[in-house]
């Protein structure tokens, strides 16, 4: 059975006794799903995962999304194995070279949210050394125990806007940025959509703030400007240092994290010299919460 070595930071662990090649045994897969509460964010090292394994470790734990932002960038025969990279071969970039490279959550944006990330590390970039590349995260359970009490009861039972396209937009404003203008079946399959602030992690039973500078836009049935004021101290607080915690990854590394209840920044430290390539499956949240389109409310 699989062993959890928690980071003693304010989230990770490291789960060890475990080929992620083979099928889950239930009891590994209980663990793991509790772990994720507990934890949020886990690293099984060393591991050797075909993309087809991937999708059957990740798919455990919810159904497999196929991004909205793939397009030709996924494993062939694989369409839900997205491919993240720097690399360039015969003149053409093998993956999407700048996913994530900002604070946000993922599929905060869709109807039904993410549950996991799923990164298998092929390539990590180092120089003199050390790895690069690192990947950030912030934990939002404590980000809301850390709020004051008056702000916890004016978001709780709120819902707030999120919209891919913001995410997007940001990205592409950045010099040299590969992206074009969304196109019109990408803003069909995402249109803006609203969840509440705080839910109640499925797993731990704990509160979790659920927004991010990334993809929320506004807060729900609150004039403009006073929606914008607390966006803006919230998107503040829940990156304070003391709710963060960094992944330093190495090859063979696969990294799951619990999208409920952490933000994520993948840091562009490294050169188009230094080669960097992930392969990522997106689990939905439909089987963590049982229920398809909607996140618990605290309402
Ligand atoms: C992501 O946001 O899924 C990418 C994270 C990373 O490449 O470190």
């Amino acid at each position: 059975m699989a062993t959890v070595i928690p980071s003693g930071d304010v989230l990770g662990a490291h789960i060890e006794g475990i080929d992620l090649s083979s099928p889950l045994s239930e009891a590994d897969r209980a663990l793991i799903l509790r772990a994720f509460g507990d934890h949020g964010v886990l690293c099984f090292p060393d591991q050797d995962l075909a993309p087809d394994r991937h999708k059957s470790f990740a798919a455990n734990f919810g159904s497999l999304e196929v991004n909205v932002a793939a397009g030709r960038y996924t494993v062939p025969e694989h369409p839900e194995v997205m491919i993240l990279s720097n690399m360039v071969e015969n003149g053409q970039a093998i993956g999407l070279k700048d996913a994530g490279q900002d604070w946000h959550t993922d599929m905060s944006y869709s109807a039904t949210v993410a549950f996991l990330n799923v990164l298998h590390a092929i390539k990590v970039p180092r120089r003199d050394g050390q790895p690069l590349g690192e990947t950030r995260f912030a934990n939002m359970c404590a980000a809301y125990d850390g709020l004051p009490q008056d702000v916890r009861q004016h978001i709780d039972g709120r819902t707030a806007t999120h919209d891919f396209e913001k995410f997007w937009e940001e990205m592409r404003r950045r010099p040299g940025s590969p992206r074009g203008p969304m196109t019109a079946e990408q803003k069909r399959q995402k249109p803006p959509v609203s969840h509440p602030m705080v839910l109640i992690h499925p797993v731990s039973g704990r509160k979790a703030l659920y927004c991010n500078p990334g993809y929320t836009m506004r807060i729900d049935g609150m004039p403009e400007a006073e929606s914008a004021e607390l966006l803006a101290f919230l998107f503040e607080h829940q990156l304070s240092p003391e709710y963060i915690h960094a992944h330093h990854w190495a090859e063979g590394d696969v990294l799951a994290w619990d999208n409920l209840w952490t933000l994520h920044y993948a840091v562009a430290d490294y050169g188009d010299d230094e080669p960097r390539l992930m392969r990522r499956c997106q689990v939905m949240a439909d089987k963590v919460l049982g229920t398809p389109d909607r996140l618990p409310s605290t309402a």
